[in-house]
């Protein structure tokens, strides 16, 4: 026992409860503390039965990720877990929050587990890139069969009390009180003579675990989980589990758990994780800035984007109001939004009574004035920064003083909108990613003379309407799209020209990781919002400056990619499939010549390190800009709006892996090669030439 494990003895009932906030995560000290206090209590006479709990706001939420990068300080694991298995008396754990991880491996070891009604929990190890490894992997497919164990911790899901009830993981749920409840049943225990029950000593079902099952699970997590190895080490455990006496498949549980710690995609996933948890510390920013309510949005504008963000505010429960120039585009705009409702009803996700109640919370008006008190005003018009303007314009004079005035601009300058209003303190950008209700990145773009009460309130908004919001500074395409737009794709669209296909590429960044290439995802997004971009920013084709030359005139033929049936791929009618497409290949070798570009095969490498190179210099650029705060808010950004694989940690974290003096030598050659739109960021070279990693600046 220490200061976090302590052991209350009431009646004949002991309780060890474990104090380590913010979340109870188990470092070394729980667990000394956890193998001390039962030691103490299996020796005590006066003790009938254990209870095992947590103070504060959760039952432990696993293991201390911070403690992941060195070798796992003694006590183990799973010497502390054998401890609590192999007492004398019953041991009931009382879970409340979120168990997840070594928390519910620890109820594992526990022989009854209880939790309250609104407990989650879970095995979410597979997405850090690690397995169950604090003997989870070995009880339980002997709780719970050994098919559902691997459907479980595969699926990486957290579950409600009520459904771990059901698939055996719980004794009991608690509707109410968690230790009157837990206590009221070690009563009927103990009533019943019932003793210890030793998850260990169950016997594994194997139902359903055979060859085909596995098969079928290896296809879904090689799709789900692609470029992981963490689902396949998860199986092997599993295996073990089904093949092997306990104790020799815990032995090789540890094994097994430590090759998955020290991986690359561990480590990769772990940067992720803590990137996302730092995302919403900003300097001047603390909980003692003043937040303003949101009580109601108003959205302006009823496209996909406008009922995509309603959606979010109704899902959190805040009223949304979207607002229109005519009756029948609002209704067509609402129209959307049910029927987006009713596919997630259809599909099991959403019950048809929370959907009505979500649909009561969006309404629909023409009318400027019914805006005038909302308390947080989003605007999602057309991309175009005079029709902005004049929006904003008119809705400072309508809306009350204290409200926000926003605007969803993926590219805009944010400053000169602001610049058209009474407000400009008041003024801030929230740039959702399409599709609005699906897509968990938000860009919280801080203009010059937003303030910090207003910066604060949008990062709470977003947690409320579940968001990863990143704060970003006012720059063309902010931080994601400029490094999209500045780096990877610009370049992809310049190696068209010099000799690769946009399936060439498109199947190397597939290959690299991302879900589809730059290609397919213009036509995915359309081709017309760069091309329109391109022509109100005047970036378009300039000679050798690679400013999408092909896109640029992919668009000008009208092709705009899924939604007209041909882009830079043509489609079936009714299929996403893309399909090569010979008028494509014409248009490039017909630029390339107009512009005086001999085309030669270009190898895959290539393809890869230039179109990384290029996004991680932008990256470099931004960070010293002052765009982004740290090169984990960059990674974050990239890995939930971009679909960077996260098993590669993110851009910047990867150029870390990689050296940044490698990387500095690379560009300079491209500068060499292709000019000098290929320098380095000033940030790189001195990183470079100190010897240096983004990490280390960060901290600097
Ligand atoms: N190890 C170390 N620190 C952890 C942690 C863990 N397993 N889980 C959470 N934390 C820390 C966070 O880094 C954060 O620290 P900070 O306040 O210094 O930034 C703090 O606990 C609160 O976490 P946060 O995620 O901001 O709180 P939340 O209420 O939104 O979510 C959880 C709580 C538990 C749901 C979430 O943190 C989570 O999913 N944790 C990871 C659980 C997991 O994967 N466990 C398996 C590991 S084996």
């Amino acid at each position: 026992m220490n200061d976090i494990v302590t052991v209350e003895v009431t009646d004949d009932i002991a309780l060890v409860i474990i104090s380590n906030p913010p979340v109870n995560a188990i470092n070394q000290k729980v667990r000394s503390g956890l193998m001390t206090a039962f030691q103490t209590v299996d020796q005590d006479n006066n003790v009938r039965a254990v209870v095992l709990k947590c103070a504060g706001r959760t039952f432990m939420a696993g293991a201390d990720i911070k403690e992941f990068d060195e070798p796992i300080a003694e006590p183990g694991y799973h010497e502390v877990f054998r401890v609590i298995e192999s007492c004398s008396k019953p041991v009931i754990a009382a879970m409340h929050g979120t168990a997840l991880g070594a928390g519910l491996e620890a109820a594992l070891a526990c022989h009854y587990r209880c939790a309250v009604e609104n407990a989650r929990m879970g095995l979410p190890e597979v997405s850090l890139g690690i397995i169950p490894g604090a003997g989870g992997s070995q009880r339980l497919p002997r709780l719970i069969g050994a098919k559902e164990a691997l459907e479980f911790i595969l699926g990486g899901v957290t579950v409600s009390a009520t459904e771990a009830y059901k698939i055996g993981i719980l004794d009991r749920v608690i509707k109410e009180d968690l230790m009157e409840g837990t206590l009221e049943y070690i009563g009927s225990l103990l009533a019943d003579g019932v003793g210890p029950r030793k998850v260990s000593e169950m016997l594994v079902d194997k139902s359903g675990y055979g060859e085909e099952f596995l098969v079928d699970a290896r296809k879904l997590s090689a799709r789900r989980l692609r470029g992981q190895n963490a689902p396949n080490l998860v199986i092997e455990a599993i295996n073990n589990a089904v093949n092997l006496p306990f104790e020799e498949g815990i032995r090789k549980e540890k094994i097994i758990g430590d090759k998955a710690l020290v991986s690359k995609e561990a480590k990769a996933l772990r940067n992720i994780f803590f990137s996302e948890r730092e995302i919403g510390k900003i300097p001047g920013i603390s909980s003692d800035t003043k937040r303003m309510q949101i009580n109601n949005v108003a959205i302006l504008g009823s496209g996909t984007m406008g009922g995509g963000i309603a959606m979010n505010f109704a899902n959190a429960g805040i009223p949304a109001v979207i607002l229109d120039v005519s009756e029948a585009v609002l209704q067509r705009g609402i129209a959307v939004v049910r029927e987006n409702y009713e596919n997630t009803v259809k599909r099991g996700r959403l019950s048809k009574s929370d959907m009505v109640d979500r649909m009561e919370l969006i309404s629909g008006t023409t009318d400027y004035n019914a805006i005038a008190e909302s308390d947080l005003v989003i605007e999602a018009v057309f991309e175009d920064i005079d029709l902005k303007k004049k929006v904003f314009k008119k809705i400072d004079g309508i809306c009350k003083p204290e409200a926000i005035i926003a605007t969803n601009t993926s590219t805009l300058n944010i400053n000169q909108i602001a610049a058209v209003t009474k407000r400009p303190e008041k003024i801030i950008g929230l740039h959702f990613f399409s599709p609005a209700n699906v897509m968990k990145l938000l860009e919280i773009v801080r203009a010059e003379k937003t303030s910090p009460e207003v910066l604060a309130t949008a990062i709470d908004t977003a947690k409320r309407i579940k968001k990863i919001g990143v704060v970003a500074g006012v720059c063309f395409g902010f931080i994601g799209n400029r490094m999209m737009a500045e780096g990877f794709h610009r370049e992809a669209d310049q190696m068209l020209l010099e000799g690769a296909s946009p399936q060439q590429i498109d199947q190397v960044m597939y290959g690299f990781g991302f879900p589809m290439g730059p290609f397919a995802m213009h036509d995915m997004a359309g081709v017309d919002i760069m091309h329109s971009i391109l022509k109100t920013t005047g970036k378009k084709e300039n000679n050798r400056e690679p400013y999408f030359n092909v896109l640029y005139q992919v668009g000008e033929l009208g092709r705009f990619g899924q939604k007209t049936g041909s882009g830079f791929y043509r489609y079936d009618e009714g299929s996403r499939r893309p399909l090569h497409d010979p008028v494509t290949d014409a248009l490039i070798l017909q630029e390339a010549e107009r512009l005086g570009i001999k085309r030669t095969t270009i190898e895959n490498s290539e393809i890869e390190q230039r179109c990384m190179y290029s996004l991680i210099n932008e990256g470099a650029k931004i960070l010293e800009e002052g765009i982004a705060y740290r090169p984990g808010d960059i990674d974050v950004i990239w890995s939930y709006g971009y679909g960077f694989p996260r098993f590669r940690g993110g851009p910047m974290y990867m150029a870390d892996q990689i050296g940044l003096e490698t990387i500095y030598e690379a560009v300079m050659s491209y500068r060499d090669k292709f000019g000098d739109y290929w320098t380095p960021a000033p940030l790189l070279e001195t990183l470079a030439r100190d010897k240096k990693t983004f990490a280390d600046w960060n901290i600097a």
